[in-house]
C-alpha cells in the first residue's frame, strides 16, 4: 500500500444510516468523494435522493434506500437488498440516532426510554450484526459507530440518550474483539456539539452555549463536515491496524 492511496475507497460499498442531512450527509459525501459507492439511508427516501443527486453531480456513485433503524424488519430488508444488489459491504457507518426526551432523568417516560433504546442501541446492534456477517464473506470491512461525547460525560437533561451512547462505545469494543478474526474492524466517532438539526436546541440556544463553551477549549461548536475526516480515516486502509478505538472530534471537550 503506497502512502498516496491510503484513503482510496475505489470499489468499496458503504452504507451510511441517517445520511439525509447533518453529520451522516457529510460522511456520505466524503466517502463518495474518495471513491466508494455509497448507500444513503434514512427514514425518508426522498431526502436521501437529494443527497444521492448531490453526490452524483460531484462525480460520485450513490443510491438511496429508506430504512427506519428502530424497525428490525426494515434493517433485515436493507441488508438483504444490499447483499442481493452488491454481494458485498465494505463500510458501515451507524449514524442514525434519536433523542426524543430532554429533561430530568427521573421523569423519563417509558415510551421515550424505549424509542431511544430501540434506535440507538438495538438499531446499531442489529445493523452491526448484519453488516459484520456480510463483510466477513468478502474478507472483512470497517464498521464506524457514531457515538457521542455524552457517552463519556452525560449531557445535561440527556440522561437516556447519554446511556445509549455509552452502550455504543461498549458495543464498539465488544464487536471489535469478536470480529477482528474475520477482518472486520469496529471503531467509534465521538462528536462534540455539532451544528445540526438534531442539536439545534443546544447549539442555537445562547444560554446553553454560554454554559457549554467554557468547557470546550476551541470555544466553538463543530460544523457537520468536520466529522467526516475521522470517519474517512477509520473506513480506509489508513486505519488497517486500528480497531476498538474511539476518536473524539470535540474541540477538546473531553480533556476535561
Ligand atoms: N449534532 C450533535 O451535536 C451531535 C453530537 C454528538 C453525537 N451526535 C450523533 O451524530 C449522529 C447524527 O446526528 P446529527 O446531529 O447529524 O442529526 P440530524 O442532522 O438530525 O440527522 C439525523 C439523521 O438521521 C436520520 N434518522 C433519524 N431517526 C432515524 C431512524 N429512526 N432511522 C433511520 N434514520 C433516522 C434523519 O433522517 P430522516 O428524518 O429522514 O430519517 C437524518 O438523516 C447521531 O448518532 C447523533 O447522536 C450528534
Amino acid at each position: 500500500m503506497s502512502a498516496t492511496n491510503l484513503f482510496d475507497l475505489t470499489g468499496k460499498v458503504a452504507l451510511v444510516t441517517g445520511a439525509s442531512r447533518g453529520i451522516g450527509e457529510s460522511i456520505a459525501k466524503a466517502l463518495a468523494a474518495y471513491g466508494a459507492h455509497v448507500i444513503v439511508s434514512s427514514r425518508k427516501a426522498e431526502a436521501c435522493e437529494t443527497v444521492v443527486a448531490a453526490i452524483k453531480a460531484a462525480g460520485g456513485s450513490a443510491e438511496a434506500r429508506a430504512c427506519h433503524i428502530g424497525e428490525l424488519a426494515q434493517i433485515e430488508a436493507l441488508f438483504q437488498a444490499i447483499e442481493s444488489t452488491h454481494g458485498r459491504l465494505d463500510i458501515l457507518v451507524n449514524n442514525a440516532a434519536t433523542n426524543p426526551y430532554f429533561g430530568p432523568i427521573l421523569d423519563t417516560d417509558l415510551s421515550s426510554f424505549q424509542k431511544t433504546l430501540d434506535v440507538n442501541i438495538r438499531g446499531y446492534f442489529y445493523s452491526s450484526v448484519h453488516g459484520a456477517k456480510l463483510m466477513a464473506k468478502n474478507g472483512g470491512g470497517s464498521i464506524i459507530n457514531v457515538a457521542s461525547v455524552n457517552g463519556v460525560i452525560p449531557g445535561d437533561g440527556q440522561g437516556i440518550y447519554s446511556i445509549t451512547k455509552a452502550a455504543v462505545i461498549s458495543m464498539t469494543q465488544a464487536f471489535a474483539k469478536e470480529c477482528a478474526g474475520s477482518g472486520v474492524r469496529v471503531n467509534a466517532l465521538l462528536p462534540g456539539a455539532t451544528d445540526t438539526k438534531f442539536a439545534a436546541a443546544l447549539v442555537q440556544n445562547e444560554a446553553v452555549l454560554k454554559r457549554l463553551m467554557p468547557h470546550v477549549p476551541m470555544r466553538r461548536v463543530a460544523q457537520p463536515g468536520e466529522m467526516a475526516g475521522a470517519v474517512l480515516y477509520l473506513a480506509s486502509n489508513a486505519a488497517s491496524y486500528t480497531t476498538g478505538t474511539c476518536i473524539n472530534v470535540d474541540g477538546g471537550y473531553l480533556i476535561g
